[in-house]
């Protein structure tokens, strides 16, 4: 039996210091030490064994196994620290590196320039709608008092996509779907893409406009120079106002061309401003009768009055940027200036 024992003892002792993964140890634990292993095996030997020697045989076969899995588990605890140690080796990361740069997004000028505008005039209490940008003849033009063969309409080059469909040219065809949908009190801006067959630095044939309408009782040229003065301040510093100057467009009358101060010089005259002072930034005026009635709206007891924004007008001018196609060619280097 000893010899036995000792002959298992160096095979055993062999197999541990071999095995080096949680994989050969579990094949050896099967060998040596499972219920059907070879130290189990040694037990139901002792059946064999003279009945006199079994006792001292049976202890010496326990204590063969006693020291066996001590050392099996101690050879498990050297295998679990060396994995660990391999996977922490493998896995560690190096905090002195640099960051993987993310690239942050940004809002384009336009957009920074439409919600600006909006955040002024809905302190003023407007809301926002939206309409179409394929129009039919009927909202673009005929019901904002631009009947067919009219002149006015040679002042828009009009896309048109059928007989009597067009792109719009205006936002001022919101005008008309607000009116036809609410009764005033009426406080609206129309935001939206509008469309012209029109290109150079300052003309693009898709460009962007913020239409105001404002219908009540008693509205007055004041109330459209009050509002607008909130919105130059707004975006050119509060030191700025505005100038009307007389003009024409059919849907209003009278019809005002708003001027701001020059931003630039404070009205003393430089390049920006032509040596003028003034900056034409918008147009608008009292919302002509025509256009209320042409809406069920009664013009003996209400009145409005109507602006129109070019977005690309005011970003080109808040920003300097002196070329429109910049805002549409989508170029890195110029949007990236727009992170704030
Ligand atoms: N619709 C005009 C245009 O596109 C701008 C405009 C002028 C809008 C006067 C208005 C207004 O509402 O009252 O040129």
């Amino acid at each position: 039996m000893h010899e036995i024992i000792e002959q298992l003892a160096a095979q055993a002792g062999e197999a541990l210091a071999a095995a080096d993964s949680r994989e050969t140890l579990a094949v050896f634990w099967q060998e040596y030490l499972s219920k059907n292993g070879k130290v189990s095996g040694l037990m139901k030997q002792l059946r064999n064994v003279a009945p006199e020697e079994r006792p001292a045989a049976g202890k010496i076969i326990n204590e063969f196994k006693q020291k066996l899995t001590a050392d099996y588990e101690a050879a498990a605890e050297r295998i679990n620290a060396a994995e660990l140690a391999a996977r922490n080796a493998a896995e560690a990361v190096d905090i002195t590196l640099p960051a993987k740069r993310r690239a942050l997004g940004a809002l384009h000028p336009i957009t920074l320039v439409k919600n600006q505008i909006i955040d002024t005039f809905a302190g003023m209490g407007f809301e926002v709608f939206e309409g179409p940008e394929i129009e039919d003849d009927d909202h673009n033009f005929t019901r904002l008092n631009v009947p067919k063969n009219h002149p006015a309409r040679d002042m828009q080059d009009t896309f048109y996509l059928a007989e009597d469909i067009v792109l719009r040219t205006h936002t001022s065809p919101g005008q008309i779907r607000v009116m036809d949908s609410k009764n005033p009190p009426i406080k609206v801006l129309v935001p939206g893409r509008v469309f012209r067959s029109d290109s150079d630095a300052t003309h693009s044939p898709m460009f962007h406009q913020m239409e105001g309408l404002v219908v009540d009782k008693r509205i007055t040229l004041c109330d459209l120079q009050g509002m607008l003065d909130k919105f130059v301040q707004a975006l050119f510093g509060p030191e700025v106002k505005t100038r009307l100057r007389p003009s024409y467009f059919p849907f209003t009358e009278p019809s005002v061309e708003v001027d701001v101060s020059c931003f630039e010089c404070g009205g003393k005259g430089c390049p920006l401003c032509k040596h003028t002072g003034w900056i034409e930034v918008l147009g608008g005026g009292i919302v002509h009768h025509n256009v209320l009635k042409n809406c069920g709206i009664d013009p003996e007891e209400y009145s409005g009055l109507a602006f129109g924004i070019g977005i690309e007008r005011i970003a080109m001018l808040r920003y300097g940027i002196n070329n429109i196609g910049l805002l549409f060619e989508n170029d890195l280097r110029f949007l990236k200036q727009f992170r704030e």
